[in-house]
């Protein structure tokens, strides 16, 4: 089946129906604008249903989505979306690049959950976006810059407590938005391991892509454990 899109952790293809897309998820790993390359393995399959569990309990939650069901282990089909091209970053604790840019150390609680802009461009590095900028340059509309804000703290909140309920706290994600043909913005792309720091309630192990990032050794396991935590319900 003809590619239409390869990234470096999925593959996208033609769906089988009209208006729809299949999404591959690879073992592949980068880090550090692809500098860091390697495999996790079973990271595609834990990530397929990662991301599929959240996006239906967001659903559920009053959050639109591109998910439309899980078509195999490593694969799901999705709703065609154009996507706006922000990465938009939620964050609860101080962590990596935050930290780093402002000089506090990682794990400081924030006076409030803070919604960030990049812009997605790889070979920029994806730089940080001003809400003015995107704006300026068209990237979307102020009516569509309220309702990313909106939606990407509702989905804060709601993972914020399903995670705390699995014994893992949620300290900052990326989202990506698309629109529907009539112009509606959903939540697209993935929820997984990859796009969240997410620290063991108690220990403060890390449970997420650091564990890759920064060689701390047991990433495969790390997944597996929050695969195990997200699917197994609370408790
Ligand atoms: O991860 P890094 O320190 O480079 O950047 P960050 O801005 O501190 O990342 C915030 C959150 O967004 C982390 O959970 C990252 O895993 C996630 N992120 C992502 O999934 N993809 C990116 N291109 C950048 C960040």
């Amino acid at each position: 089946m003809e590619k239409l899109y390869e990234g470096k952790a999925k593959i996208v293809y033609p769906g089988p129906e009209a208006g729809t897309y299949r999404v591959y998820y690879k073992d592949d790993a980068t880090a550090f604008n692809a500098q860091k390359r390697g495999t996790i393995a079973g990271k595609g399959v834990v990530n397929n249903r990662i991301s599929a569990q959240l996006f239906r309990y967001l659903e559920a939650h009053g959050v639109p989505t591109h998910f439309l069901r899980e078509l195999s282990e490593r694969e799901m089909l999705v709703r065609q979306v154009e996507i706006v091209p922000l990465e938009v970053i939620v964050r609860n604790r101080t962590a990596g690049t935050f930290a780093k840019r402002y000089g506090v150390e990682e794990g400081r609680p924030l006076a409030r959950a803070l919604v960030e802009f990049s812009l997605k461009n790889d070979a920029l590095g994806d730089p940080l976006i001003y809400d003015e900028a995107a704006l300026a340059l068209g990237l979307l509309s102020e009516g569509e810059l309220a309702r990313i804000r909106e939606l990407a703290l509702r989905v804060n909140e709601a993972l914020k407590a399903f995670f705390l309920e699995r014994g893992l706290e949620l300290i900052d994600f990326k989202l990506e938005f698309g629109r529907l043909p009539d112009g509606t913005i959903v939540l697209a792309d993935e929820i997984s391991p990859d796009t969240m720091r997410l620290w063991e309630v108690g220990t403060g192990e890390k449970m997420d892509k650091d564990r890759f990032r920064r060689d701390l050794g047991g990433v495969e396991e790390a997944y597996q454990e929050v695969l195990r935590r997200v699917v197994g319900g609370a408790g």
